[in-house]
């Protein structure tokens, strides 16, 4: 006769429920929607046809008809917003092209308003290092230091430009002490209280940002030390979170996502406003280098890391994978 009384193994089973595909979807803690992924996208001023961008394989620089088309294919898939880069023909000390009405950027802003922006979360990028020839996100002082309160008269003056050009949300990405409540209070003052701003509240200096300076055309010598975050702090990251929404942000963010998942999880633990994590060139890349190579299998990877920043804590995500997730999720 068998013996019941002792179990002939564990009774604690945790792989029930990992049995088969419909049990693990019916336990699934996370799940992704298109409707939270967020497609950054580039555009450039001057050219007849769209360029490939050599170290992000698939991504490439539009051209204001190519955007436009992206920008439907993207609101046709459900994904939730589209983050514009805009790339100007030439550039200045101060980035005369950020707040020109006829910049790249703003033209842009417009087209994709017109097209989609009824159906889709418009957003733009509020920093100068795309237009400046020096490729810092600020202008420089006398000494060639960035300049924080000087910088901040500019941001305000390119924000005024993207809400008019009809930007839903400003992206900040400048890491300037002081730039939230400064553009919220130049977009206040000039009646545009319902314009979003999304703050880079947490954005690291980073090794992994070069694919994204193909991208834009950096001009960029040297690092962003002096405003970007130091990799090696999480206290300061609360820090710069607390400021950001006590100055009004309405979505803060962190930056890189994956290599900060700790910074994220913790930013969602305490942030009374929605979290991002902007998944950034570097990530793709890496990615994309690995996958191409037959390393790793592209498909799952890609998902699985979309899924593990927002197990992570964030609500928003971008990824320059955001489209083809969105395809992946709803065929
Ligand atoms: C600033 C900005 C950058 C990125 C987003 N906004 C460049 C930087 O901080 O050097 C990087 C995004 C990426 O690497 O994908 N305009």
């Amino acid at each position: 006769m068998t013996d019941h009384s002792q179990p002939a193994g564990p009774v604690i089973r945790p792989r029930r429920l990992r049995q088969s595909a419909p049990m693990r979807r019916l336990v699934a803690e996370t799940r992704l929607d298109p409707a939270e992924l967020v497609l950054p996208v580039f555009v450039r001023e001057g050219i007849e046809t769209p360029v490939a961008i050599s170290a992000m394989p698939g991504v490439v620089q539009h051209t204001l008809a190519s955007l436009v088309d992206a920008a439907r294919e993207a609101a046709d898939a459900g994904i939730g917003g589209l983050m514009l880069f805009g790339v100007p023909a030439s550039k200045d000390s101060v980035g005369s092209g950020a707040d020109d009405p006829d910049g790249i950027l703003n033209v842009a802003l417009r087209a994709v308003v017109e097209a989609v922006g009824d159906r889709i979360v418009v957003m733009s990028d509020l920093c100068l290092d795309e237009f400046t020839d020096h490729g810092h996100c600020g202008v420089l002082d006398a000494t060639g230091r960035v300049d924080n309160d000087g910088t901040l008269a500019r941001y305000a003056a390119m924000g005024l430009a993207q809400a008019r050009a009809g930007a839903h949300v400003l992206g900040l990405s400048g890491m300037m002490d002081g730039q939230v409540a400064h553009v919220r209070a130049a977009l206040d003052a000039e009646g545009f209280t319902d314009t979003v701003l999304l703050a880079y509240a947490a954005k690291y200096t980073s090794g992994l940002y070069g694919p994204f300076r193909e991208a834009v055309q950096s001009s960029l010598v040297g690092d962003r030390a002096t405003y970007q975050q130091d990799p090696a702090n999480a206290t300061e990251a609360l820090r710069e979170l607390e400021l950001d929404i006590a100055e009004g942000a309405d979505i803060v963010m962190v930056k890189p996502a994956t290599p900060h998942l700790d910074i994220v999880a913790a930013a969602a633990a305490v942030s009374t406003v929605p979290v991002a994590a902007y998944q950034i060139s570097g990530e793709y890349s890496m990615m994309e280098a690995a996958a191409a190579n037959g390393w790793i299998d592209r498909e799952r990877a890609l998902m699985e890391a979309l899924l593990n920043i927002r197990r992570a804590g964030a609500q928003i995500i971008l990824s320059y994978h955001a489209l083809e997730a969105a395809k992946l999720l709803r065929p």
